[in-house]
C-alpha cells in the first residue's frame, strides 16, 4: 500500500476475524518499534506480545473498549475479540519524554500491522494490576499501553465533524464505525 494511503486507511478496529496474527507480522512491528526514534535515544520501552491462545484468552477481560459506545456495541463479543496483544512498557525512571515514545512506537507497531491488512486498537483503559500479574511485570515498570491486534470484521471511515461538534464516534446497522475529525483548517496555522 502507498503510504499516504496506509496511513488514511489504518484505522482503530474493536471487532475481528478469528484468524491469527502471523508472527512474522508481530516481529517486524515490533522490530520497526525497537529502532524508531525516542527521547535522547534512551530506549525506554519494553513489550510483552501475547500470541498463544491461553494467555489472549486472559487477556480479554482486562480491556475497557470504546468509551463512546454502550458495552453491548462498543465491546467485542465472544468469537469477535483480538486475536494478539502488544502489551507496552515504560521502564524505571523512564523520562518524562518517554510517553511521546509510546506514541511513536505505538503508531509504528498499529502502521507495519496495517501494511500487513492486521488491524489494531490502542487501548490505555486497562486493568493495569491484572496485567501485570499475567505477564510478571516487574512492580517497576510502568504498563502504559495495550495494542490489540487481528483481521478486521468492520470498516471505519472517517467523517466531517457534525454541528453540533461531537467528536464521539458512532456505528451503523452493521456495527461498521465512523470517525468525526476536526477540519483541516481548525486545528492547522501557518506562520
Ligand atoms: C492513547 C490512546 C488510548 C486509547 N484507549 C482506548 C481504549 O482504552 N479503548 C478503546 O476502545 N479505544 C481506545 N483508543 C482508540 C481511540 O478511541 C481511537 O483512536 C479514536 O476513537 C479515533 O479512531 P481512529 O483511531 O480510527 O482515528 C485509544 C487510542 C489512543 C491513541
Amino acid at each position: 500500500m502507498e503510504l499516504n494511503e496506509l496511513m488514511r486507511s489504518c484505522r482503530t478496529y474493536r471487532r475481528f476475524l478469528q484468524e491469527p496474527v502471523e508472527e512474522s507480522v508481530i516481529r517486524e512491528a515490533l522490530d520497526n518499534a525497537r529502532i524508531g526514534s525516542n527521547g535522547a535515544n534512551l530506549q525506554p520501552l519494553t513489550y510483552y506480545a501475547v500470541t498463544s491462545e491461553e494467555m489472549v484468552k486472559k487477556m480479554q477481560p482486562l480491556l475497557k473498549w470504546a468509551r463512546a459506545l454502550p458495552p453491548e456495541l462498543g465491546t467485542p463479543k465472544e468469537g469477535e475479540q483480538p486475536t494478539a496483544f502488544i502489551v507496552m512498557v515504560k521502564k524505571a525512571n523512564a523520562i518524562a519524554f518517554a510517553d511521546v515514545d509510546v506514541g511513536i512506537a505505538a503508531h509504528t507497531i498499529a502502521l507495519t500491522a496495517w501494511s500487513h491488512g492486521v488491524g489494531s486498537c490502542l487501548l490505555g483503559a486497562i486493568n493495569i494490576p491484572e496485567i501485570r500479574k499475567l505477564l510478571s511485570v516487574p512492580e517497576e515498570d510502568q504498563i502504559r499501553l495495550v495494542i490489540a491486534l487481528g483481521k478486521p470484521a468492520h470498516t471505519s471511515t472517517v467523517v466531517p465533524l457534525g454541528e453540533d461538534g461531537k467528536t464521539d464516534y458512532y456505528l451503523d446497522e452493521e456495527r461498521n464505525y465512523y470517525v468525526p475529525k476536526r477540519a483541516f483548517e481548525d486545528v492547522v496555522t501557518f506562520a
